[in-house]
C-alpha cells in the first residue's frame, strides 16, 4: 500500500537516504527540516537534489520546534529531525532540549491533534548510558545518560510513552547505534577520519584505543526504520523501544587499522584523552528487534567501510 509519509530531518544524512527508500517503495514523501547549521547547508542540499528531481517528493523548510509540520494527507510521521552528536551537546545543553525535546513533543502533539496514530522516532544507543550491562537490551532501565544530547533521546521516548498513554499513538522508538555509510554525518569518526587521512594529517584518537562501538550501515538503519513504519500499522496505542544495531562490536583501534587499510594508507594518530559524555561501549542485544520487526543487519564492518570510502573518494575525487 502506497502512503503518504512525513519525514522530519530529511535533509540529513539517515533522512535522506530513508526518503529515496520511500520513494521507491511507492510512497509520497513530505520532507521537513530546517537546516541546522551543525554542518552546512550545502551539503544538506545535495543529500536532497535526487530527491528533489521526483514527482512524488515535496520538501518544506521549517523548524520541529517552532513551525506547523506539513500533516494533510499523512499516514504517518518518521522524526529523525534532532540537534545530532553527544560531544558538542555539552555546549549547549538548553539548545538540544529544545530541538530534540520541545520538538519531539511538538511532533507527537501535531500527530495527535492530525489523527495521525503511526510515528517512528530517531533514537538513540547512547539512553544506555554507562550502567547497563551489554549487550544492551531495550528492557534496561536506561535512567543514566551521560550527556545531554543522550538525555534529550530518553526525554523523547518518556514523551512517546505520554502519548500511546494519552492519546492512543502508536511510536516506535528505534535506538539507532553509530550509522555510517555515504553521507555520513562529517562530524562522526568514520568520515573525520577518512578525512584527515586522505589530506595526510594526523587523525585524534581519544582514550587507549579499547573503546567499542556497534557500527551500523545505513542500508540496515533504513530497513529497521521501514520495518518500524509497518510495526506502527499494526494499531493500538503502545510506545515500545527497539534496538537498531549492526550486531557487532568494534574496538576504535581496530576501526582505525580498517580505515587505513580500505584507503590503502596507514593513519597517523594523535593520542588524547577519553571525552567527557561518550561511552566506552556500544553493543546492541537485537533479540526484540529481531523478533518482532524481523530486523537483521547484513553488511559488515569491513564491507560497510569499503563502500563509504568509495563513496567518499566519489564524492571528493580520488586522491594518488
Ligand atoms: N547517525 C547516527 O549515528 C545516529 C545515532 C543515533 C541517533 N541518531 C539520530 O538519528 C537522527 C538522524 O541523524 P543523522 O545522523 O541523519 O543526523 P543529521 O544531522 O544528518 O540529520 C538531522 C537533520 O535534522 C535537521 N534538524 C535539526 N534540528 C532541526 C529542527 N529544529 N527542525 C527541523 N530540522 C532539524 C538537520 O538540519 C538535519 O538535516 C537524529 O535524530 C539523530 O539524533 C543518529
Amino acid at each position: 500500500m502506497t502512503e503518504r509519509i512525513v519525514v522530519t530531518g530529511a535533509a540529513g544524512f539517515i533522512g535522506s537516504h530513508l526518503c529515496e527508500r520511500l520513494i521507491a517503495a511507492g510512497h509520497e514523501v513530505v520532507g521537513f527540516d530546517n537546516f541546522d547549521p551543525f554542518y552546512p547547508r550545502a551539503v544538506k542540499e545535495a543529500n536532497l537534489a535526487a530527491l528533489r528531481r521526483g514527482a512524488r517528493f515535496r520538501f518544506v523548510e521549517g523548524n520541529v520546534a517552532r513551525d506547523p509540520l506539513p500533516l494533510d494527507g499523512a499516514a504517518a510521521i518518521i522524526h529523525l529531525a534532532a540537534r545530532p552528536g553527544v560531544r558538542p551537546s555539552l555546549e549547549d545543553p538548553a539548545g538540544y532540549c529544545d530541538a530534540n525535546v520541545t520538538g519531539t513533543a511538538r511532533v507527537f502533539d501535531q500527530a495527535r491533534r492530525a489523527g495521525i496514530g503511526r510515528v517512528v522516532f530517531g533514537s538513540s544507543s547512547s539512553v544506555y548510558g554507562t550502567g547497563t550491562p551489554a549487550p544492551f537490551a531495550e528492557d534496561a532501565v536506561a535512567a543514566s545518560p551521560i550527556s545531554p544530547y543522550a538525555a534529550t533521546k530518553r526525554a523523547g521516548e518518556l514523551l512517546a510513552h505520554v502519548f500511546a498513554h494519552l492519546y492512543g499513538t502508536r511510536i516506535a522508538c528505534l535506538r539507532f547505534f553509530t550509522v555510517y555509510g555515504p553521507r555520513q554525518r562529517p562530524d562522526l569518526a568514520i568520515h573525520r577520519m577518512t578525512a584527515l587521512a586522505r589530506r595526510g594529517e594526523p587523525v585524534r584518537m581519544f582514550g587507549d584505543g579499547s573503546s567499542e562501538r556497534d557500527y551500523t550501515y545505513i542500508t540496515d538503519c533504513v530497513d529497521g526504520i521501514v520495518a518500524a513504519l509497518a510495526w506502527t500499522a499494526a494499531g493500538g496505542g503502545e510506545s515500545r523501544a527497539f534496538n537498531i544495531g549492526g550486531g557487532a562490536r568494534v574496538r576504535l583501534d581496530r576501526l582505525i587499522a580498517l580505515i587505513g587499510r580500505t584507503l590503502g594508507r596507514p593513519l597517523t594518530l594523535e593520542h588524547h584523552a577519553d571525552q567527557p559524555g561518550d561511552v566506552p561501549l556500544t553493543a546492541a542485544d537485537l533479540r526484540r528487534s529481531g523478533a518482532e520487526l524481523g530486523y537483521r543487519p547484513t553488511v559488515g564492518i569491513d564491507e560497510g567501510l569499503r563502500r563509504f570510502v568509495a563513496w567518499y573518494e566519489e564524492a571528493h575525487g580520488r586522491q594518488s
